[in-house]
């Protein structure tokens, strides 16, 4: 996994005085994702349900640029008012909010079978209510400052992908909020994307779906034949919070090497299970998923 976030591409300095206040922030993918706007000039809030670990990787975060100024907000994006008041809190230390990702997310692999109600409420309540609640809190931020918003959202609902029904609702129901938002608020100068993150190398939600052995194999179902890195994801998140995508929105970018478009890579990777339920379940129980 890339180490640090350089760009040779963006021009330092070019979100000098935004501000971006991301949810699930210290997590691997929107921890780099913060890290590349810090490096580039943006001051930042992030937000976990963990208040050590969330302050901490906001400390961190703050130390890659001088003059850069990261808090660590604890709040639970199911609760509308923990966010209105972690918005509040942003402004006023922060001055503003520009730019919104909406990363926090609940994963785990679920035999439907076994799949309880709550647990199906739970990963839509973090993934999608989660969404909503965050753009609501910070929609007169939004609003008057003529911001841009991100959902991290997934390829797991262009197609089935088994053990995984909760998530592929969740992150369906993400990119129609997307859509509906990027006409309802565009004329207010808002613009919404997703961006749907393939097989990221040195992530949970990978190993969760990939264990060691089957990397290998899983990396001939990708095209362009390698895993991506969490690089990947800034770089695509630098490039729509960008004056170069100010055009851009109502857009899904798919990061993933072309993965999804072979729906091959479960295949690749646990062989002879294909539409054989029980057998895949055995195989990813044994792995420890
Ligand atoms: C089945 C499970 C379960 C599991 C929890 N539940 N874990 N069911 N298998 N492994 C059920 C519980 O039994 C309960 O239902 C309900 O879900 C709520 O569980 P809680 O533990 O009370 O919920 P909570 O404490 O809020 O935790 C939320 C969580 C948590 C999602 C369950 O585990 C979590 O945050 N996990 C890690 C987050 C994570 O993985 N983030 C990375 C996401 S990667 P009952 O019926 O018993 O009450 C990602 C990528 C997607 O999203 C794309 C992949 C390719």
């Amino acid at each position: 996994m890339a180490n640090v976030y350089a760009s040779s591409v963006f021009k330092p300095g070019i979100f000098q005085s935004k501000v971006v206040f991301c949810t699930g922030g210290a997590g691997t993918i929107c921890r780099r994702q913060t890290e590349a706007l810090v490096s580039l000039g943006a001051n930042a809030a992030i937000l976990g349900r963990k208040k050590e670990v969330t302050e901490k990787a906001a400390a961190e975060i703050q130390s890659l640029r001088k003059g850069s100024k990261v808090i660590g907000i604890s709040a639970d994006v199911r609760d509308l008012k923990s966010l209105q008041d972690a918005v509040a809190l942003s402004v006023k230390e922060l001055g503003r909010i520009d730019f919104v990702i909406c990363g926090a997310a609940g994963n785990f692999i679920a035999d439907f079978r076994h799949l309880s109600a709550n647990a199906f409420k739970t990963v839509v309540d973090i993934d999608l209510i989660g969404s909503f609640n965050t753009v609501k809190a910070a929609s007169s931020e939004l609003i008057k400052n003529k911001g841009s918003v991100i959902f991290v959202s997934a390829t797991l609902h262009y197609y089935g992908v088994q053990f995984q029904s909760h998530v592929g609702a969740a992150k369906a129901g993400i990119d129609a909020l997307s859509n509906a938002l990027a006409v309802e608020l565009g004329p207010f100068g808002v613009r919404f994307n997703c961006i749907a993150p393939g097989p990221i190398d040195g992530t949970e939600g990978l190993a969760r779906l990939l264990p060691d052995g089957a990397r290998e194999q899983a990396i001939k179902a990708v095209p362009l034949q390698r895993l991506g890195s969490i690089n990947d994801i800034a770089d695509a998140t630098v490039f729509l919070f960008s004056d170069a995508a100010s055009f851009i929105t109502g857009t899904v970018s798919v990061v993933d090497g072309g993965a999804w478009q072979t729906g091959q890579m479960q295949a690749l990777a646990y062989p002879d299970t294909v539409l054989n339920s029980d057998k895949l379940w055995n195989k990813m129980k044994k792995a420890k998923l």
